[in-house]
């Protein structure tokens, strides 16, 4: 029985601003991930990353900080200052499969390196004063490599896992290992919660069913696409076309309100809306407009038109990406 609903990190999407005016408007998680921040060896938090990470702005949302490295110092670094910062449990990224990354060692990059990981997990182990939780992918190419990933993960309290059913050469596309993550849940000695290309209550309901097993499931670009999802899973009703938006107005102003700049504001509402427009039908010809208007005038007459002339769904359909 699933007992608890994590709004997943989409850095550039589910920053602050949107998961302040998703959880007033919609919400129906019990923890919201903050996408990854990175730490240098330098140990600073730069003014950027202090204003994701802001406790004030982040009071009264149920909020996970997410750190991304390979280095166990800066990993317990990050760790003390969030945990000054007042945050109860840091989580680890193994799952970002970007080419930039990747390269780097880091994200799911660190999973082509057990030895390695092993080394990073036992000196963090060993120092961290807060829970840690991972989010990781299965493996680089073939999902059998989890195998060898969980008896690593197994060897460390965990607070929970977090698995993407895919291994990074998929990055966020392809059907998702349901097999292996039977397997990673029976095996794991730790806390385990799914995550992967779950848009619609049905198809929660499906994963339920499959595994009776899995306390928590993690949605991310369902709930954007959908933005009442977490609430129907909690009984709740979907959403409406003037709740939409109410939702997508105050995004809006609010993100004018963020970064001082109504076109910055309106870049990111094409990201929302490039999932959110698969909530409405018929909806081809301004989708088209949305991918390529040019100033925020133009993007508010898109807005109005959508609001004004599309059919609404109850939920989405087709492809997340
Ligand atoms: C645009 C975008 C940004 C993402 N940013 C992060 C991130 O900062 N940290 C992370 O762990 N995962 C990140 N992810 C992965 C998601 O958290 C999630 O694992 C993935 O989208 C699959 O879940 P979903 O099908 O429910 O969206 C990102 C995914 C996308 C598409």
């Amino acid at each position: 029985m699933i007992q608890r609903y994590d709004l997943a990190p989409l850095d550039g999407i589910t920053k602050v601003v949107f998961r302040r005016v998703w959880n007033r408007h919609f919400g129906g998680a019990d923890r919201c991930f903050i996408p990854f921040f990175s730490p240098t060896d330098h140990h600073v938090m730069t003014a950027r990353d202090f204003r994701e990470l802001d406790p004030a702005q982040n009071r009264d949302l149920p909020s996970v900080p997410q750190v991304m490295s390979c280095k166990a110092p800066d990993f317990v670094w990050a760790t003390e200052v969030l945990g000054d910062l007042g945050y109860t449990e840091v989580n680890l990224n193994l799952g970002c499969p970007s080419g930039t990354v990747t390269a780097k060692g880091k994200g799911a990059g660190f999973l082509a390196k057990p030895e390695e990981l092993d080394r990073f997990f036992d000196e963090v182990f060993s120092q961290v004063k807060l829970p840690v939780s991972v989010k990781t992918r299965l493996g680089i190419s073939d999902p059998a490599e989890f195998e060898r990933l969980l008896e690593i993960y197994n060897r460390y309290p965990i607070a929970c896992l977090t698995i993407h059913a895919r291994v990074q050469k998929e990055k966020y596309r392809g059907p998702v290992h349901l097999e292996e993550f039977g397997r990673a849940l029976e095996n794991s000695r730790n806390p385990v919660c799914y995550n992967g290309d779950l848009r619609t209550v049905a198809e929660v309901r499906t994963l339920e069913e499959r595994f009776p097993g899995v306390e928590s499931v993690m949605i991310g670009r369902g709930a954007v696409a959908d933005p009442a999802l977490l609430r129907k899973l909690r009984g709740g009703p979907a959403a409406t076309r003037e709740e939409l938006q109410a939702f997508m107005q105050d995004l809006y102003r609010e993100y004018q309100a963020f970064y001082g700049q109504v076109g910055t504001a309106a870049q990111r509402m094409r990201e929302v809306w490039f999932y959110l427009i698969h909530l409405f039908d018929d909806a081809e010809r301004l989708n088209k407009k949305l991918r390529r208007f040019k100033n925020p005038g133009e993007y508010e007459a898109i807005e109005a038109a959508i609001f004004a002339e599309l059919p609404l769904r109850d939920h989405s359909e087709g492809d997340l990406i």
